[in-house]
């Protein structure tokens, strides 16, 4: 999506004006054809010629296509549904293709792969083979390649590398090397995630280009000609692995002001026979020079680019084309005046390359580009959190997603051809690359749009549940009917429900063994549950709280919940048979009286008797405490009837009303449950509001599992709800983020590290993205929160930490969605009401990462269970493990997915930071050959991270810092070709030629 116009060029000097001499007799017949040669490849070598004593002027046609955002991903892709937004990517292609072959010196350049497939599959053999040769030309050129665009603040690192690889496979599989992007392209995220740089100098990119920042960093960058720089995106990995050079564009990614010449724009026409009405030819030319030269001042370069293209233009690419030829020819003309301006048809790789041989040194930046602000009072700080149940299931969905992948891998060929039809993992992968896009998992997206995302990930999960159901019964000898609960979160789930004899199949998709409490909706009061080898395991009957009756209304009645702790092998499968044993009522009855203290063998939390509330925390092995409170209240969201500006918080934009957020209540309503196997307190704020903090026997961490909703609005104020936790840690100002749920990243209230902020929102101006954690710290404690879901969330006071729920609001905030963020549904007609929870963990600052790491893995990637009737019985395989032993704690087994027939596509990833742990951030090797139990390795290639590449062959640009530290490369010893070492921080991709054993 594109908002408002940009109007950024530095103070405008004017140009010399240049005689225009135009001779009616050459108008009519100049060649449109520039002086280059005929292009014989692709890439680099495709570019046009520029000249060296000249400013050159890169155009860049090129058009946005949102992978779905007032419309569907195929609404747009047909053109239906136009009353909405006139936009239709099939017509696009087709008529960008037909402008290309009518001048070999045309260039387009196309980004979104979802559409490109789509339309691709709909050619005819000889139309392909046409825009093969355009390809090979590099006339048409792919850039960035994903699936689509990913937004960068709310996305997981996980997801975006499997939307990249999809997007990229297609690309290779289709065109080969002439079909690899040489460049990122983010022209329209709402900010910049350092770990996406990071990702996308792991997977070859030459170069980043992107459209969005903050505006005070923008007139600062402008002033000191650094719009162009290098982003060294790592502080683990060891440079220039992470290195990407990154350039700012000048006009976001719209073309400058009155050189718009799309069917959507009404710039006038270049207007060039001198016999017409309105010759315009030398207005226009001087125009395009006096921006030219304008935006020269501001880059470092004789080259500049300008994007000629916006939101899904090019529909009658004619327009554009006709216009742009008649640009280039009549600027150029000048040349023989003495202009010094070179206008050409290029790409981004061609403006890149021709950067890179400036050989120019580019200051280095080391943090990232959040939050962004358009404006004094415009951050875009509310998408970190809009539409937190989509948020929650695209999260989990990739968890799913995750879990499909191996087990089609550990089957083999059974997983698809089994007896379950329609088995498939493809759905998912689609469906969950879509939702990466900036307008899905952002949640700023129109309802109906939103609703189609999750439509999308439903569907896919479906196929995915068939694939497991037919890997399962592979593994494990019997193909019986396996149930999967997706709504254990409301305790619903008709099989434990019904049945008095059930199975529980545990898998788990981590490769190290976990325990996970498990809570399984019962009508029973009293059961026994053992392992698989017959073992008895302790459990546990409580009541199902009014809250979450109250939630799942009439979409189930379970009485009770069973809980329980379950261990499963690592990338395996176990199973916990369940019997009833006595009917009715439950034993463990709840409690209204606030107890004082609950605790396990790790942790012990203690409340205020008189508000409910926590008041403390410590952590009994390490013998360290905190006073720590926490609550609930809400900002009052601007209206836009304000006196300093008019913008309404919104969908994208976070703009309290008030620095003081109001408090839904000083006092919970409480009751509890203390058993051997679960200890909780539940609490009641208000009929929106209700939390349980909740211990289990085992767990390190405390669990607040949050219920909020539906925000009322009969006061007719917009509201977003927040947690705070407020601590006896002393932070000064300082707190700490996650960028895309990996590297952290240190945040200082009211600062930026490039720039001299002048704070302007006390609130919003201190919002970050929280991917996955978010922790604050002093010399003593460090207190980690791990989300179940990107969120939003700041610093704002000493010692405290706050995190943005949900959001309601009443007025669209401007920025082309058109809607207010008002989520309603058919079963939460009055409000959606939404459900998480946030993992506590309290360390010694030192050790903190040994915890939080691996927690968040655990949050991210969670065991499947799948649930059927009977009892454990002979002959039938109810356990099993995919590797022959657990992976070390460092280690993250981050994909595992078929590639094609006899091969599997495996990435190993370091999950700590160097420095962050004494025990863990060391390199750590692996033996390839010895990973798996029921797959012999036969052969093994590495790849680049977007696995288009093999690494060998991935040589990138290198550019020179102006603050050069020599880093000395410290080579490793290489084991064997079999043995692959990984140092912190560092993911690496092979392809595995694999037989079953
Ligand atoms: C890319 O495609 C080419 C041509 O089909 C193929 O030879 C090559 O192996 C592919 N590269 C990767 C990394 O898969
Ligand atoms: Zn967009």
């Amino acid at each position: 999506m594109t908002c408002g116009s940009f109007s950024v060029m530095a103070a405008v000097k004017q140009a010399p004006l240049l005689a225009l001499l135009v001779v009616a007799g050459e108008v009519l017949s100049f060649p449109l054809v520039q002086e280059t040669q005929p292009a014989t490849s692709c890439g680099y070598e495709s570019c046009h010629v520029t000249k060296p004593n000249m400013l050159n002027v890169h155009l860049v046609p090129h058009t946005h296509d949102d992978v779905g955002w007032l419309k569907t991903v195929d609404q747009y892709y047909y053109g239906d549904r136009n009353d909405i937004q006139h936009a239709g990517v099939q017509y696009i292609l087709d008529s960008v293709v037909d402008q290309l072959l009518k001048n070999p010196d045309r260039r387009f350049i196309y980004v979104e792969t979802a559409f490109f497939y789509r339309w691709w599959r709909q050619q005819s053999s000889s139309m392909q083979q046409t825009v093969k040769q355009l390809v090979n030309e590099g006339r048409l050129e792919f850039v960035n390649g994903g699936w689509c665009m990913s937004d960068e603040a709310t996305t997981h690192y996980s997801a975006v590398i499997d939307q990249m690889t999809l997007g990229l496979r297609f690309l290779n599989d289709t065109f080969g090397a002439c079909g690899r992007p040489r460049v990122a392209w983010h022209i329209d995220p709402f900010g910049h995630a350092r770990e996406h740089a990071s990702m996308f100098a792991q997977m070859g990119y030459d170069g980043f280009f992107f459209g969005r920042l903050d505006y005070q960093d923008r007139t600062h960058r402008m002033v000191q000609r650094e719009q162009e720089l290098l982003w060294r995106a790592s502080d683990s990995l060891t440079p220039p692995m992470a290195d990407l050079f990154t350039g700012i564009l000048p006009n976001g990614y719209n073309p400058p002001e009155g050189f718009c010449w799309d069917q959507l724009c009404h710039d006038a026409p270049i207007r060039d026979d001198p016999h017409l009405e309105d010759y315009n030819v030398d207005d226009v030319v001087k125009r395009f020079l006096v921006i030219a030269n304008s935006q020269a001042k501001v880059y470092k370069t004789n080259h500049i680019i300008m994007t000629m293209g916006s939101d899904f233009q090019y529909e009658n690419a004619n327009l554009w084309y006709k216009n742009l030829d008649k640009l280039i020819h009549y600027v150029n003309a000048q040349q023989a005046n003495g202009s010094k301006v070179n206008v050409l048809y290029s790409t981004p790789s061609c403006y890149l390359q021709e950067l890179h041989r400036a050989n120019l040194t580019w200051t280095l930046k080391r943090d990232d580009f959040f939050p962004y602000a358009d404006n004094a009072h415009d951050f875009w700080t509310g998408y970190f959190t809009s539409r937190p149940a989509l948020k929650r299931y695209e999260r989990i969905s990739n968890s799913n997603l995750q879990i499909c992948k191996q087990l089609e891998v550990l089957a083999g060929r059974a997983s698809r051809e089994g007896p379950y039809r329609g088995a498939d993992s493809d759905t998912m992968k689609e469906a969950m690359a879509v939702a990466q896009h900036h307008d899905a998992v952002s949640g700023t997206e129109k309802q109906h749009v939103a609703n189609d995302y999750a439509r999308r990930l439903a569907d896919g999960w479906q196929h995915c549940q068939l694939l497991i159901s037919n890997s399962l019964g592979a593994l494990t000898g019997v193909f019986g009917k396996q149930n999967y609960c997706d709504h254990l979160n409301i305790s619903v789930c008709p099989p434990t429900e019904l049945f008095k004899k059930f199975l529980v199949g545990v898998y788990n998709p981590l490769a190290r063994p976990v325990t996970w409490p498990l809570r399984l909706p019962v009508n029973g009061t009293a059961y026994t549950v053992s392992d698989v080898r017959g073992k008895a395991v302790p459990c546990q009957v409580v009541p199902v709280s009014r809250a979450t009756q109250e939630l799942r209304r009439n979409r189930g009645f379970a009485v009770n919940e069973l809980v329980f702790e379950v261990q499963a092998p690592p990338l395996g499968y176990t199973t916990y048979s369940v019997s009833l044993v006595l009917d009715g009522p439950p034993l463990a009855s709840v409690r209204h009286r606030t107890p004082t203290v609950i605790q396990n063998k790790f942790l012990q939390v203690t409340f205020d008797p008189d508000t409910g509330l926590l008041s403390s925390l410590s952590n009994l092995e390490t013998k360290q405490s905190i006073k720590l409170t926490q609550n609930f209240y809400w900002y009052n969201a601007s209206d836009g009837r304000n006196v300093e500006s008019h913008q309404a918080s919104g969908a994208y934009i976070f703009r309290p009303n008030s620095s003081t957020p109001f408090i839904i209540s000083k006092t919970a309503k409480t009751g509890s449950i203390q058993t051997s196997v679960v200890q909780e307190v539940r609490q009641w704020f208000a009929p929106w509001v209700s939390q349980v903090v909740r211990l289990y026997a085992d767990s390190r961490a405390l669990e607040l599992e949050w219920t909020v909703g539906p925000l009322p609005i009969d006061d007719h104020l917009g509201k977003e709800v927040i947690t705070r936790l407020d601590t006896s840690i002393q932070t000064s100002g300082v707190f700490y983020t996650d960028s895309n749920g990996r590297e952290v990243l240190q945040r200082r209230k009211d600062f930026r590290p490039t720039w001299n902020l002048n704070q302007t929102e006390p609130i919003a101006g201190n919002y970050y993205p929280i991917n996955s954690r978010a922790f604050i710290k002093d010399d003593m404690d460090q207190l980690t929160v791990v989300t179940d879901r990107s969120q939003g969330g700041g610093s704002i006071h000493n010692g405290s930490l706050e995190i943005m729920l949900h959001r309601r609001l009443l007025y669209d905030d401007n920025r082309g969605v058109g809607e207010p963020l008002n989520e309603t549904s058919d079963i939460f007609p009055e409000g959606l009401v939404v459900r998480g929870r946030l993992l506590l963990s309290l360390e010694r600052p030192s050790a903190a990462a040994d915890r939080h790491r691996p927690l968040a893995e655990q949050e991210v990637l969670q065991p499947l269970l799948t649930f059927s009737e009977g009892d454990l019985r002979p002959g039938v395989k109810f356990e099993f493990s995919g590797l022959q032993a657990a992976l070390p704690p460092a280690v993250h087994l981050l994909t595992l997915s078929q590639w094609d027939k006899d091969s599997v596509l495996l990435r190993l990833e370091h999950q700590f930071q160097s420095r962050e742990s004494k025990v863990n951030s060391q390199p750590v090797t692996i033996s390839l050959q010895k990973l798996f139990s029921s797959l012999d390795v036969l052969g093994v290639s590495e790849l680049n991270l977007s696995a288009n590449q093999w690494k060998e062959e991935m040589k990138r640009f290198d550019w020179t810092p102006d603050e050069e530290e020599k880093t000395v490369l410290k080579t490793l010893q290489v084991p064997s070709e079999w043995e692959v070492t990984l140092k912190p921080m560092e993911i690496r991709t092979f392809l595995l030629k694999v037989r079953l054993v």
